[in-house]
């Protein structure tokens, strides 16, 4: 008779335990392992997590061999068709889509969040005009946790609904002001006329002499399209690395600007998030159409570091959804940028190069959504190092649903990893006279 358990011997005593397998609604059924160290007296040893599942969580569901990609139950490609950023942001948060009502008052709720502190907008004040926006957005995002810490109550559902729709209201106007910062131009106040992408170009390209964006809306539709698609392509990704960091943070009770400033760190990694500015820094070293096969073969040398940036990746393995998607989005900004750039050019003939190599091919490299990108924010005017800062502001509404997913669990326990310990066995200190 079949069992929903999984056995393990212990082959050098011969002992065996019974584990249960914990089913979700999809995916892989898991083995809950629990008790192991109790039973056995073992940790089990998987770097990387790559087959660990940390926690339950009903908000996104992947199938890397499939190539699908669910928010809440919605297959990201029908969500890209059909909705606006804040939609699925709801989504996230509450579980199901908004209706028009539900959608005017989250909007309200966002908008009434979104103007910053103006103590806070000196903070930038300190950093040099060449910092890197992602440090600024590590060290603003974590001051937040100043503004906000004695009114906190992380035990009541309300007060943290609060924190998580004026992370999401806040987070455009970090980015934009680290943008405006950097290039000593004044900071642009947000505008609850426009609506969420339109808002944050608003705050990023608008000049004192003359509106980015007109009360008449004369506005760059492509832009705001594309910008609207990449932000709900970003929103969410399950358990990821900055995702993990955020739940590992937020599981201590942490102040809860704070775990989001450590979640915007592990994303600025080039594996994780810094990837979209590490394919356009790529670009620029391979330079012409010409170097790509030297470049290929780099990426394929066990001996060479460097790796093609913008393909592969850890759950996807035979297509990313993502880039599927915003493969023709690129194509359609590209046709319609105004200045050609030889860069994208560049871009298309290495994607060509590489979905026909065998290396590649055998180890499943494809384009992630990264590769695409950093060419659509470059097209829109959207400075290379600001890229990763674009990808924040999309996955805060995933940190925070996590965030708020985990505090509301009453089951939630600190994260406390174990290791393989490999250092030396317990010695003596000797006194420093001697060693
Ligand atoms: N170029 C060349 N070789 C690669 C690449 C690449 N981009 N990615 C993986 N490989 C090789 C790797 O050398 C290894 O070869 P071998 O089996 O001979 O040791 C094999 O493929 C498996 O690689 P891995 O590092 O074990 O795979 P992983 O699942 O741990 O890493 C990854 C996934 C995304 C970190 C990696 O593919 C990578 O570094 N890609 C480039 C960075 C990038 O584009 N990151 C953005 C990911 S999408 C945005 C997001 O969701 O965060």
């Amino acid at each position: 008779m079949s069992k929903d358990t999984l056995t393990i011997t212990d082959n050098s005593t011969g002992n065996e335990v019974e584990y249960p397998l914990l089913k979700g609604t999809l995916g892989n059924p898991t083995v809950d392992v629990r008790a192991l160290k109790n039973d056995l007296g073992y940790f089990t040893f998987d770097p990387g997590f790559v087959s660990t599942a940390s926690c339950k969580s009903a908000i996104t569901y992947i199938d890397g061999e499939q190539g699908i990609l669910l928010y809440r139950g919605y297959p990201i490609e029908e969500l890209a068709e059909n909705c606006s950023f804040l939609e699925v942001a709801y989504l996230l948060i509450h579980g199901e889509l908004p209706n028009e009502q539900e959608l005017n008052h989250f909007k309200f709720e966002i908008d009434d969040r979104t103007v910053l502190h103006e103590s806070l907008r000196v903070f930038f004040d300190g950093f040099h005009y060449d910092a890197h926006p992602m440090a600024m957005m590590v060290g603003v995002v974590g001051s937040l946790s100043a503004f906000y810490h004695s009114d906190l109550d992380i035990s009541d559902p309300d007060n943290r609904y609060i924190c998580a729709t004026r992370m999401i209201a806040k987070i455009p106007a970090i980015a934009a002001a680290c943008y405006r910062h950097s290039i000593g131009a004044p900071f642009v106040y947000p505008r609850v006329d426009l609506d969420y992408c339109e808002n944050f170009l608003n705050m990023m390209f608008s000049r004192p002499e003359k509106r980015f964006i007109e009360q008449a809306r004369s506005i760059d539709e492509t832009a705001v399209k594309a910008l609207n698609l990449l932000f709900i392509l970003h929103a969410d990704h399950e358990q990821n690395a900055s995702t993990s960091t955020v739940r590992l943070a937020g599981s201590t009770g942490a102040n809860p600007y704070a775990c989001i400033a450590a979640g915007i760190a592990a994303l600025w990694g080039p594996a994780h998030g810094g990837a979209n500015e590490a394919v356009l820094s790529m670009l620029k070293e391979i330079g012409t159409v010409e170097r790509i096969p030297e470049y290929i073969a780099k990426a394929k040398d066990k001996d060479d570091p460097f790796r093609l940036m913008g393909f592969g990746h850890r759950v996807y393995k035979n297509f990313d959804p993502r880039a599927t998607i915003i493969r023709q989005t690129c194509h359609e900004v590209l046709r319609q940028s105004c200045q050609p750039d030889p860069l994208f050019d560049l871009a298309m003939a290495l994607e060509e190069y590489a979905l026909q190599d065998d290396y590649f091919i055998e180890k499943k490299l494809y384009p992630n959504v990264d590769f695409y990108s950093g060419i659509i924010y470059k097209a829109l005017g959207i400075p290379v190092d600001m890229f990763t800062v674009m990808f924040t502001i999309a996955r805060t509404a995933g940190w925070v649903a996590h965030w708020l997913e985990m505090t509301g669990d009453a089951g939630n326990v600190i994260g406390r990893p174990r290791q393989l310990y490999v250092g030396p066995s317990q010695r003596e200190v000797m006194p420093l006279h001697r060693r």
